[in-house]
């Protein structure tokens, strides 16, 4: 398989030099190596430059910057150009613009103005890609491709007539007959029915809720619209550059692209990410986690973040001086080789010339960001032993693309369910604990997991109750939690009494829900068999209940209130060498890290140093047996981490550890143990 070349991390950032003169570059490459810079992103939005008519390229520029890059000793993260097509494409081809689901068009002017089941699109990328690939495939510049950028990032899906006729195939494929998806889309409600297929569309403004067998659809074939676009410069790429990896950059907890079905075709995920800077770093870690775990068995990369701050929000606070350094430590902890950023010089005009960058507009020698810069990538120039070692988790989080789109389709008996508000209640906790967390999917391997949290699966395909129930089977502790195991994979109902795919694995039946109209929390009580598993006194419970039937389950907490009062919140039910939990309702965040912690100490599961709240501990596992503690204060005050076992050389300040480590505000060891 195509990779990079190993031993070293991976520092740098999106680099536009086409909005600047050719003066600059040379400045530019001065500062980079000062910064430990080793490779940048080039081309992301430079088809206009690169391109002015069909057939017609000008690689003049591109040239001088591969060469300068290669004489400097930068890699080029080298871009297919795609996302932003020119304004002479749109006037040759105006049908390349998106369609919104209302029938109104979008236009050019900013960027990702495109259809993605445009053909005229798809062809327009092919051609570009061959001759970028072709022109620059045995330069020495060249480390890497990176596809488009940010796919489904302003344009998700597109409702249009080309998109229709996509549609209609991709439904053939899938459904075989018509019969077939009319039966799976249940349209004997409200006269739905179809006799032909070129009476389907998209779910384009319907006047009240959509079929949701037809929204599911569509949401997997957008999904794969993209990927399909992805795929199309793929192919071109392994076919002229075999040895090259390609990548595209993945962003934060995104809906609409199936990511772990992209992964298949990509040689490293990579994930762009802008956490608010005043808020914790949760969503940093679990989308770190995300990320590596779409690709478990390769290093991935930070594609993009912000050293300050960013210009999208109505109030842009910035990283307070640290955060970047912490942040950036926090996802290598993780499994990051790469720490890359948008962007390496601030822009001076356009949409982003407000946009915090690694290189600023003033004085470089007084710029917090160029400092920062530099500080990290010299540091990260010494850290290239860390490269390639693994995380290696006992927990997951069990996460399911089609059961997101399921989920948060309308007309739910609680119209807030959210996904990832199940994720984080598991996550949280998981986190502060400094419990190592993988997220598994319907392919994955679940023997090596002690425990897995499935929250919210409301969807369940064929073959998944399987799969949990031998998990528990051989072992493991299972918890799934309250509108789970509803429906299949066409979003019709699971017959037999809910959760009907586990009624039998948790011994329980839910006869119905019982959603409180608001937000105040009622208490659970806890049974003498959850006090005897260690659970707090009381929990509070809010959001969602239900009318849970005990069959063969233990109780371990019951509802106190209403004609729920005495009736099972929480069950456990052993099953083979393992155990499977349910929760009826929704617990604070308290009721959370109890739960977590009583399932997680069943398993017997630890975490690898004893620290102080907010100090995060997260180890890589190197192929020798090295392992590399990773230790971060994410507090603004000094720290003193002590455990028996913290011994070992900390790499960034090159001293031996005896059992403790002193940490200043938003500080960072790394310990090799
Ligand atoms: C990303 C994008 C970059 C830049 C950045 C600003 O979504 O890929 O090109 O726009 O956001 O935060």
């Amino acid at each position: 398989m195509p990779s990079l070349p190993p031993g070293r991390l991976f520092y740098g950032g999106d680099y536009n030099p086409e909005q600047w003169p050719e003066s600059v570059w040379l400045e530019d490459m001065r500062y980079m190596k000062e910064a430990g810079v080793n490779l940048v992103s080039i081309g992301i939005f430079s088809w206009a430059k690169l391109q002015s008519a069909p057939g017609v390229f000008h690689f003049g520029w591109l040239d001088r910057l591969m060469d300068l890059l290669a004489k400097n000793g930068i890699m080029a993260d080298l871009a297919t150009a795609t996302v932003s097509p020119p304004a002479w494409l749109i006037k040759l081809h105006p049908e390349i613009l998106p369609t919104l689901a209302d029938g109104s068009r979008q236009w050019h002017g900013s960027r990702q103005h495109y259809n993605p089941s445009s053909s005229a699109y798809r062809a327009a990328c092919a051609e570009l890609v061959t001759a970028l690939a072709t022109r620059y495939k045995d330069h020495p510049a060249l480390a890497m491709w990176h596809i488009n950028n940010e796919y489904a990032c302003h344009v998700p899906a597109d409702y249009g007539n080309e998109t229709a006729a996509a549609f209609r195939e991709w439904l053939k494929q899938r459904h075989g007959s018509l019969e077939a998806l009319n039966a799976a889309w249940g349209t004997a409600f409200w006269s739905q029915h179809y006799y032909d297929w070129s009476e389907i569309i998209p779910p384009r403004a319907m006047p009240s809720f959509q079929n949701p067998g037809q929204c599911l659809d569509f949401a997997r074939f957008s999904s794969d619209a993209l990927l399909e676009c992805c795929l199309v410069e793929q192919r071109i790429l392994r076919a002229i550059t075999p040895d090259k990896p390609v990548t595209t950059n993945f962003m934060e907890w995104v809906k609409a692209l199936d990511y772990r079905k992209w992964a298949e075709h990509l040689d490293f995920t990579c994930l762009d990410i802008y956490p608010e800077p005043t808020g914790s770093s949760r969503p940093l870690a679990q989308n770190a986690d995300m990320t590596r775990s779409w690709r478990p068995d390769v290093p991935w990369f930070i594609m993009e973040q912000v050293t300050t701050h960013v210009n999208w929000r109505s109030r842009n606070a910035t990283k307070r001086p640290g955060l970047m350094r912490l942040w950036s430590y926090a996802a290598i902890a993780r499994g990051a080789d790469g720490i890359c950023f948008f962007q390496w010089r601030q822009a001076r005009a356009g949409a982003e010339k407000f946009h915090g960058s690694m290189l600023g507009h003033g004085d470089p020698a007084t710029q917090r960001c160029f400092q920062e810069t530099k500080q990290l990538g010299n540091e990260l120039a010494h850290l290239g032993e860390i490269a390639g070692s693994k995380i290696r988790a006992e927990t997951a989080i069990y996460f399911d693309q089609q059961n997101w789109w399921a989920l948060e389709l309308p007309s739910k008996p609680n119209a807030d369910l959210k996904y990832n508000r199940g994720v984080e209640n598991f996550y949280t906790p998981l986190l502060r604990a400094n419990l190592a967390v993988d997220f598994a999917f319907a392919v994955s391997d679940l023997s090596r997991y002690k425990v897995v949290f499935a929250p919210a699966l409301y969807l369940v395909a064929p073959g998944v109750a399987e799969k949990l129930e031998a998990f528990v089977a051989a072992g493991g502790q299972l918890v799934l939690t309250y509108f789970s195991g509803i429906v299949d994979e066409h979003d019709r109902v699971h017959l037999g009494g809910y959760p009907a795919p586990f009624r039998q694995l948790l011994g329980l039946e839910v006869e119905e829900w019982a959603v409180p109209p608001d937000d105040r929390a009622s208490s659970l009580a806890i049974t003498p068999a959850g006090a005897a598993l260690g659970l707090p006194g009381k929990l509070a419970s809010s959001f969602w209940a239900e009318a849970i039937r005990a069959e063969g389950c233990e109780v371990l907490a019951t509802f106190t209130e209403g004609y729920l009062a005495g009736r099972p919140a929480l069950t456990r039910r052993a099953h083979g060498k393992g155990h499977a939990w349910y929760l009826g309702t929704e617990l604070d965040a308290a009721g959370y890290a109890a739960l977590v912690k009583t399932v997680t100490d069943t398993a017997g599961l630890r975490p690898p140093l004893a620290a102080p709240a907010d100090v995060e501990v997260v180890e890589r596992h190197a192929a020798d047996g090295t392992r590399y503690a990773f230790v971060l204060n994410h507090r603004d005050e000094p720290v003193t981490v002590s455990d028996p076992s913290l011994r070992g050389r900390e790499l960034l300040s090159a001293r031996d550890l005896a059992g403790a480590l002193e940490l200043p505000p938003l500080g960072v060891a790394i310990v090799r143990r």
